[in-house]
């Protein structure tokens, strides 16, 4: 997957070097490149901002420098999804994720202050698909940090960038479920022990069990989660264990 990164801040970028990542792109299966967005300016402080229309706080990115930025990260001809990180986008989700590492090439615009003029975003979609993200509701700065998340929830999922791929099976969401607790040795510290059966050997117990912790964690949790599962998840996952 190819990935290319718009903002103003490019050392923000920065972790997307580090851990499992990091070595994703030693490896070829992920490649990174980001842009300052003020390589697109024209004027000599390199504005990239100005006074909304209509009033109110605040300053609104222009749209020439990032028209100028998108028409150059893709030039005509070439195909790729655009993400533009925002409050005002659907909830970025799991399933979301998913979708996203099936695409080839997406293209991360950054937007700051209180965001972008809202002509980029609708000229950009008569070229290429553009989703607009939140990573929930709450006001980041920019969307630099949004798109570390999204790019390492992406990025994971990529064939070959987490060592075992059954990691991805277990894990919390994978089946709309929060993931069970989890436990590694000693079996007894500071007076607490590892639930007895995870140390009986009996495979299909310890499924039922934790499939039982998954469901109450979630119930108690996130019942939002439990109540858009389909009734027939859960009976079928409970029949096969
Ligand atoms: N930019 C600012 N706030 C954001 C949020 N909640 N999600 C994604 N991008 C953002």
């Amino acid at each position: 997957m190819r990935i290319d990164v718009i903002t103003i801040f490019p050392h923000y970028l920065a972790p997307l070097r580090e851990s499992l990542l990091g070595r994703a792109r030693d490896k070829g299966l992920l490649e990174v490149a980001v842009h300052d967005l003020r390589d697109w300016t024209h004027d000599r402080h390199r504005t990239v901002d100005d006074t909304p229309y209509g009033g109110g706080a605040g300053m609104v990115m222009r749209p020439e420098p990032w028209g100028e930025a998108l028409d150059t990260v893709v030039p005509a001809g070439e195909k790729a999804r655009l993400i533009v990180p925002t409050p005002a986008g659907e909830v970025f989700t799991q399933a979301m994720a998913h979708e996203l590492a099936a695409e080839q090439r997406l293209v991360f615009a950054c937007g700051r202050y209180e965001g972008i003029d809202a002509r980029v975003v609708e000229e950009a979609a008569t070229r290429m698909p553009v989703t607009e993200i939140s990573l929930g509701d709450y006001v980041l700065n920019g969307g630099e940090v949004a798109v570390l998340v999204i790019v390492e929830a992406v990025g994971r999922l990529l064939p070959g960038v987490v060592g075992n791929p059954e990691s991805l099976v277990e894990e919390s969401h994978a089946d709309g479920l929060l993931e069970y607790p989890v436990y590694t040795k000693p079996a007894s510290w500071r007076d607490r022990d590892v639930p007895p059966i995870l140390l009986s050997g009996d495979h299909g117990r310890i499924a039922r069990w934790r499939r039982d912790q998954a469901l109450a964690r979630t119930a108690a949790r996130r019942p939002d989660l439990l109540a858009a599962l389909a009734p027939e998840a859960l009976s079928t996952a409970d029949r096969t264990v």
